[in-house]
C-alpha cells in the first residue's frame, strides 16, 4: 500500500449552474519517502488538491488514504488532529503572523507537535540564524519563504505539502528553496509533494503527476533524479 493514495476524488464549487467541476476523479499515489510534483496548468485544481490532502477542505466524493487512514470520512476534531500530527503545509504566500519574529512564527510550528524537531538545528538548517529576531517585513521573499518552511518543518511531519513554493520567489533563492527541500526529505525522509506549474521542477523528483482539466492524464517515473542546484529554466 503507497504512503499516499488517492481514489477518485471529486470537488465542485458553487451550487448549480453556477457551479464548477474542478476535480473530475483524481487518482494517485505518493510512496513513503518520494519527492512527488503536480504539475499542470493554472487553474487545473493544483491548490484544491492539496487543500484536501492537507485537510483543508472537504472533497465531494473519493478517498484520500494516508498511511492507512482514510481522511476523507474524519470528523472535524480527528482532521485537525491528523493535520497537527502528520503534515507540514508551505503556503504560496508565505502566511507569517507580521508582528511574531522569525522564531516566534517557527515556534507556533513548535508547540503544535508533540516531537518537534530541535529549534537550533531548524534555524541552522534553514540558514536563518541571524535573522531569527527580525519580523517579516524585514526580511526577503527567500527568507520569508524559508521562516514558512521551518513552520511546517519543526513539527516534523511524515507528509510535506508545498503549493507553488517558489512562486514568488527569484531565480537563485527558488533554486536555493528547491535544494533545501531535497535535504529535508534526504535528512528526515520526509514525503513531500510539491505544486508547480515549472515542468523543469518535476526533474528533481522521483514521479511526476500531471493534472489538466482536474484529471490526472498521466503520470511519470523519473529514474534519472537532477539535484536541485543543476536545473535551468
Ligand atoms: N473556493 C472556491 N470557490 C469557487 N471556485 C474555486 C474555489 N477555489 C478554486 N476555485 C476554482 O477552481 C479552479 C481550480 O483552482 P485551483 O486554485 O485549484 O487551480 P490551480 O491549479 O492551483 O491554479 P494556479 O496554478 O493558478 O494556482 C479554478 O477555476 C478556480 O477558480
Ligand atoms: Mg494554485
Amino acid at each position: 500500500m503507497p504512503f499516499l493514495q488517492i481514489i477518485n476524488l471529486k470537488k465542485r464549487f458553487g451550487e448549480g449552474s453556477a457551479g464548477v467541476n474542478v476535480l473530475n476523479g483524481v487518482d494517485m499515489s505518493v510512496e513513503k519517502g518520494e519527492i512527488c510534483a503536480v504539475l499542470g496548468p493554472s487553474g487545473s485544481g493544483k491548490s484544491t488538491l492539496l487543500n484536501l490532502i492537507g485537510g483543508l477542505d472537504r472533497a465531494d466524493s473519493g478517498k484520500i488514504v494516508i498511511d492507512g487512514t482514510n481522511i476523507a470520512v474524519l470528523n472535524e476534531k480527528k482532521l485537525s488532529d491528523f493535520r497537527r500530527d502528520f503534515l507540514g503545509f508551505v503556503f504560496q504566500f508565505y502566511n507569517l503572523v507580521p508582528n511574531l519574529t522569525v522564531k516566534e512564527n517557527i515556534q507556533l510550528g513548535e508547540y503544535l507537535s508533540k516531537n518537534p524537531l530541535d529549534m537550533d538545528e531548524i534555524l541552522a538548517v534553514l540558514g536563518l540564524e541571524e535573522v531569527q529576531n527580525r519580523f517579516p517585513n524585514e526580511l526577503s521573499g527567500g527568507q520569508q519563504q524559508r521562516c514558512s518552511i521551518g513552520r511546517a518543518l519543526i513539527k516534523n511531519p511524515k507528509l510535506l505539502l508545498c503549493d507553488e513554493p517558489t512562486g514568488a520567489l527569484d531565480y537563485k533563492t527558488s533554486k536555493d528553496i528547491l535544494a533545501l527541500t531535497e535535504k529535508i526529505n534526504r535528512n528526515y525522509k520526509t514525503t513531500v509533494i510539491i505544486v508547480t506549474h515549472n515542468r523543469e521542477i518535476s526533474r528533481m523528483c522521483g514521479k511526476t503527476v500531471n493534472i489538466k482539466d482536474g484529471i490526472v492524464y498521466k503520470t511519470e517515473i523519473n529514474t534519472d533524479i537532477v539535484h536541485a542546484e543543476k536545473l535551468e529554466w
